[in-house]
């Protein structure tokens, strides 16, 4: 997605250890006229899928998740991240474990908000190890709801996740892919077909 990639080049900061900070935009303020633009092109590339239900996780998918959802006419579920285990059944859950923060945590949902036979997206901001949406696909499948796609904004394809997720077959659509990153001369290379 052009206006996105212009966007990341224009906006955004590459710290050391391959961190693309965007908190211009999308991570800490948050352009809604760009986020309108995201949710018309996820809108565009799942355009052949119907969708009962996105699936996003918190914090940061939130916001991008809520618009993406306008265009698909569907409500928004978010997996929250819980300290405690107080199981009862009404609930799914799943580890899910940080490369980033170093760290497993538990997110869970109420099974009443993903039910038996539901067409999902995944959406979320960004994917690194795929971590959050591998453990978004296992509440879904747990679910017996079917993952139509996982629509990511900004992939680190230098990681693992996009290889991960795509050798489960499943359909992942990345509107900018980022290939490599120098911190040095702040420059990106972007995948070409992202
Ligand atoms: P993974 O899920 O793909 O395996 O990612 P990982 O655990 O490595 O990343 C942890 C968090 O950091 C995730 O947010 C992820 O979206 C975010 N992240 C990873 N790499 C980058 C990056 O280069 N830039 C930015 N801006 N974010 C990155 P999270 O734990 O869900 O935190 P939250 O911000 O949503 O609360
Ligand atoms: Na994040
Ligand atoms: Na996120």
């Amino acid at each position: 997605m052009e206006l996105l990639k212009e966007r990341i080049r224009k906006d955004g900061i590459i710290k050391p250890g391959n961190v693309l900070k965007v908190d211009n935009f999308l991570n800490h303020q948050m352009d809604i006229q760009l986020f309108n633009e995201i949710g018309k092109e996820f809108k565009r590339r799942f355009a052949d899928v119907k969708v009962d239900r996105i699936l996003t996780i918190e914090a940061s998918g939130i916001g991008i998740a809520a618009v993406v959802a306008q265009y698909f006419d569907c409500p928004v579920v978010f997996a929250k991240k819980s300290q405690s285990i107080n199981l009862d059944g009404t609930m799914l859950s799943t580890q899910i474990e940080s490369f980033t923060h170093k760290r497993t945590y538990e997110v869970i949902v109420a099974s009443r908000f993903i039910k038996p036979g539901e067409n999902i997206l995944v959406i979320d901001d960004f994917m690194a190890n795929g971590c959050a949406a591998l453990g978004l696909v296992q509440l879904i499948h747990d679910a017996h709801a079917n993952v139509v796609g996982i629509g990511i904004v900004i992939e680190k394809g230098f990681q693992q996740g996009g290889a991960k997720l795509r050798e489960q077959g499943l359909r992942v659509e990345s509107l900018a892919i980022v290939d490599a990153m120098d911190a040095d001369a702040q420059t990106i290379t972007f995948r070409e077909d992202s």
